[in-house]
């Protein structure tokens, strides 16, 4: 790892740190020990804001649903995270279009893809799930159906956005790969040139007080993807899958790759078959490498997963994937197992 990578990776550790006043990274990849409830976990270390944000509706006894409901809007309204919501990076016509998806412990869905111009497309999903007789609503009928319901027509690309698309443009070279770092240093550094720091979806999956499980999905996209283009953040089974009965899951990384396996209900599938979560997630990757072990090289999938006994695990292609989490006993990071 370059200097400079480690020196990114470790300004933001430490921030997040510094901003909860303890010491919130643990290397020790021990997730299955602890078996709190209730609990939420979320992809990547700087979502350990939204989980605080979940934590708070948790904590007083609300529901999952309403708990990644509000805990994914964390990051789609900050500028600053340049792959989930407002000030996302755009795709290679300059647009930004956001894939978010939601489902709670009764088997409701709802998802929009290709939605641009509303800063909370969770929002949109859920309202898609609880006031439509459809699942998916895509590009301008999901933007029509927000609009029809209050939601309000914004600017998403924020000027650092659009920069760093210009710059893009200067070479437009496409190659999906996702830097095993992720976010903490995609938002230091968006461009190098000959690969694109791509990108980091929030996704986040929760268990009640009552032991109702719920999650939520939400991103950007791949930075530069051709127009219109879905990957598997808003694809219920792909992105995320919640199983009442038995667990859930949800995924980062190259979406297509995701997409391929049905990734998050495999995960779910192989815990009802008695893996525990980390185990589910890593055999889930094995699958994306078994189907292409060259290409598996150059890329990032992470998945985490949580259990009905409030157990928890994450697994992912590359080094360097987090997993934030949150119970009464931790709120804490861990960095999660890879295959290479
Ligand atoms: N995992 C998010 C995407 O591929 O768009």
């Amino acid at each position: 790892m370059s200097t400079r990578r480690k020196f990114l990776q470790n300004s933001a550790i430490s921030s997040t740190a510094l901003l909860f006043g303890k010491e919130l990274f643990s290397h020790e990849n021990v997730f299955e020990s602890v078996k709190e409830q209730p609990v939420v976990i979320s992809t990547w270390a700087p979502n350990i804001k939204a989980n605080a944000e979940a934590w708070k509706i948790l904590s007083t006894g609300g529901r999952a649903l309403d708990a990644v409901h509000m805990g994914v809007q964390v990051p789609e309204a900050d500028p600053e995270d340049q792959s989930v919501g407002y000030g996302g990076l755009p795709d290679r016509d300059g647009r930004v279009t956001l894939d978010a998806c939601i489902m709670d412990e009764n088997g409701n869905c709802g998802s929009v893809m290709c939605l641009e111009h509303i800063i909370h497309p969770i929002s949109v999903a859920r309202l898609v799930m609880e006031k439509t007789p459809h699942i998916i609503l895509v590009g301008e009928g999901a933007l029509r159906f927000a609009l029809a319901n209050g939601f309000k027509k914004e600017n998403l690309l924020t000027p650092d956005s659009e920069k760093a698309w210009k710059e893009w443009l200067k070479t437009s070279k496409y190659d999906p790969m996702i830097t095993p770092g992720g976010l903490m240093e995609k938002n230091k550094q968006q461009v190098i040139p000959g690969q694109l720091n791509n990108h980091d979806t929030i996704g986040m999956v929760a268990m009640d007080a009552k032991g109702d499980l719920s999650g939520a999905c939400t991103t950007s996209g791949l930075a530069y993807k051709m127009h219109g283009r879905v990957g598997d953040s808003p694809v219920i089974g792909a992105g995320l899958f919640v199983d009442n009965e038995i667990g859930a899951a949800t995924s980062t990384g190259v979406g297509e790759e995701v997409i391929r396996i049905v990734g998050s209900h495999l995960v779910v599938e192989l815990m009802r078959q008695g893996h525990k979560p980390e185990a589910a997630c890593k055999a889930a990757v094995e699958r994306i490498i078994k189907k292409n072990p060259e290409k598996a090289k150059t890329l990032q999938v992470g998945f985490i997963a949580l259990n009905k006994k409030g157990e928890f695990g994450a697994y992912s292609l590359q080094k360097e994937f987090t997993m934030a989490v949150r119970n009464t006993k931790e709120e804490k990071v861990y960095t999660v197992k890879s295959v290479f």
